[in-house]
């Protein structure tokens, strides 16, 4: 039977997903995804027909997978189209954890680097959750400082130990369809004490760039030649502009691709 969220107590309403209460079961929240797309700090926004439902699929292929290889995350199962049942926070922890293995987007305008440049081990970086301050990125000194004097200190390693493990586990499911994994950010909840991956991961959460040859060298300190950014298949594409249907296409072919994660090892 579908599941009537008009009945339901809204908990929450971010810019891409409601969070409704699940009246059978407290320790459960209902996730349901919305066809809003935004960037710019919620500057820029549209509404693309269908994508709900393809950040949905891609959501599910991702948690199933993430799940199956034992990451402590929040997610439980889709019961029906854009919708997911997840495990309720006992917090949300107010931070976007990002994860790079390869140089691209705002790290090039602040950090100075080269766009392709490739982070052997991945290199990860806090950033405090705010659209008006645009999210700015922690000290990593502070972040250290924390880790060793603060209680909750053990919440800050765990973060940054699960954020680099994640992107290990995800890389490799991307590099089976001869995709890259350059960079993505995730979000943190406290559940049962201890600091689990919440919220989506879809295309808008990371960087794909397609393989550009059969045999790419992807141990090389640049790999931006070995690469396709121009076939990129996530979010840029409607940060840089790109008109709608193609966003959409290219958002639907990522979840084609994750429907495959299932198949993997
Ligand atoms: O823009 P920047 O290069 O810092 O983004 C790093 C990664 O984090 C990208 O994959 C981007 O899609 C993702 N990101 C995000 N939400 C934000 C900022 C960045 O998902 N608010």
């Amino acid at each position: 039977m579908a599941l009537s969220f008009s009945q339901l107590k809204k908990i929450a309403e971010g810019k891409t997903k409601i969070i409704y209460e699940n009246p059978d079961d407290a320790g459960t929240v209902f996730m349901v995804f919305k066809d809003d797309i935004t960037a710019g700090d919620g500057v820029k926004h549209d509404i693309i027909q269908g994508k709900a439902l393809v950040d949905w699929q891609t959501n599910k292929d991702i948690f199933e997978y993430l799940n199956r290889k034992g990451v402590r995350t929040h997610y439980i199962e889709s019961p029906e189209e854009k919708v997911s049942l997840v495990r309720k926070l006992d917090f949300k922890i107010n931070l976007e954890v990002v994860s790079r293995r390869v140089a691209a987007g705002s790290i090039l305008k602040w950090g100075g680097e080269a766009e392709g440049k490739r982070y052997d081990p991945v290199i990860t970086q806090f950033h405090y959750k705010d659209d008006p301050l645009h999210d700015p990125m922690l000290d990593d000194t502070y972040i250290d400082y924390i880790i060793k004097a603060k209680k909750d200190g053990d919440m800050f390693a765990d973060m940054r130990s699960l954020n680099a493990t994640i992107f290990t586990v995800l890389e490799a499911a991307f590099a089976a369809f001869r995709i890259q994994l350059v960079d993505f950010k995730l979000e943190y909840g406290m559940i049962d004490g201890k600091a689990t991956v919440i919220d989506e991961i879809t295309g808008g959460s990371f960087r794909l760039w397609p393989y550009a040859k059969d045999n790419p060298d992807l141990n090389q300190a640049n790999v931006l030649s070995e690469l396709n950014p121009a076939g990129r298949l996530d979010k840029d594409t409607y940060r840089q502009g790109e008109a709608l249907d193609a966003v959409m296409n290219k958002f639907a072919q990522i979840a084609k691709i994750t429907s495959g994660f299932g198949e993997l090892p």
